[in-house]
């Protein structure tokens, strides 16, 4: 048990992906979990479960009722899960309302999910190379598409909510998050198009890992607005790390050398302050990189 054994935690995205392992997560550990979603599931157990919008101020306001932690989920995931638009404004719209809700009101702790694509790189349409390996939280950003545009908005929006109400803020920057069986069938095509999982630093993490990030991001001691990448320690392909750099990153300067498949993003951050590490990583083989990769 944890601090959160009995306490409320509204939970938005809640019938969600990584919603309903973190709604189930936060049962576990004896929370009162309430969630908002604005569709159905009927696996999910909350205690209390709501169905609305986060752009809604009404609908955000219910679903805060006697809340002490938020962990805003919900959103359109992807550029392509709507309009750009659409994907934009939803995504915003609701990290503001549900932050500055919270934070008007006194809550001390927020958890959002951000992503890997506040970097701009996956989804970029352009052939860009980020500024150099182990990406870090300081990564220079390389913004070329609306998804990406709302999450690294979202990260802004946490920096001014705890500024102007002092709510303790985690924006944590989840790469492909997934199921142990569709993160194998991705390392199986990773293993015939390695290339393809450079713009995401090859970086994944099991969906019970993000519910337990997300559990430390509301219990560790911290003050401010924070942001961590959040991935497993080892990459998704089954090739030592150097050289899938060597291949396909080249120019790229290594500000350190990997061992094995580590992942080449610097989890400093989220290892001392929030003390995460991913407790659900995939078995994969090291291979040679075939000779045709090179
Ligand atoms: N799954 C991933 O690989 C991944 C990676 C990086 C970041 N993220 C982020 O994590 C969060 C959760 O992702 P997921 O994979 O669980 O996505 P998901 O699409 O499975 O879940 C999001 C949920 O939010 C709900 N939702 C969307 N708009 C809403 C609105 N206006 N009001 C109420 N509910 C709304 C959807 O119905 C859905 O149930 C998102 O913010 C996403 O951008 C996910």
């Amino acid at each position: 048990m944890t601090e959160l054994n009995g306490r409320r935690v509204l939970v938005t995205g809640g019938a969600g992906r990584i919603g309903m392992a973190t709604v189930r997560h936060l049962n576990e550990v004896g929370a009162r979990v309430t969630t908002l979603s604005d569709v159905e599931n009927p696996d999910l157990k909350a205690d209390r479960v709501l169905i609305g919008d986060t752009r809604s101020e009404a609908d955000v306001a219910a679903a805060l009722d006697e809340v002490e932690y938020v962990v805003h989920l919900a959103a359109l995931a992807h550029p392509s899960a709507g309009t750009p638009y659409d994907v934009y404004t939803i995504n915003v719209v609701s990290t503001f309302n549900v932050l500055a809700q919270a934070g008007a009101r006194g809550i001390r702790r927020a958890v959002i999910a951000s992503s890997i694509n506040a970097t701009g790189m996956p989804f970029n349409p352009h052939d860009i190379k980020p500024a150099y390996f182990p990406w870090d939280e300081r990564l220079p950003t390389d913004i070329g598409d609306w998804y990406s545009l709302s999450k690294q908005n979202d990260e802004n929006t946490a920096r001014m909510a705890w500024r102007r109400w002092g709510i303790d803020v985690v924006a944590l920057r989840f790469p492909h998050v997934n199921s142990p069986t569709e993160l194998h069938r991705i390392a199986d095509r990773m293993r015939e198009e390695p290339r393809s999982g450079m713009r995401e630093a090859w970086s994944y993490l099991d969906t019970r890992d993000a519910a337990y990030s997300i559990e430390l991001g509301l219990t560790a001691p911290l003050f401010g607005a924070y942001t961590f990448f959040a991935t497993a320690d080892t990459t998704i392909a089954p090739y030592p790390t150097e050289a899938l750099l060597d291949a396909y990153a080249p120019g790229v300067p290594r500000l350190r050398p990997f061992v094995g498949r580590e992942v080449p993003i610097d989890l400093t951050a989220i290892r001392s302050v929030l003390g995460f590490q991913a407790r659900h990583e995939l078995d994969l083989p090291t291979l040679d990189l075939p000779a045709q990769e090179l």
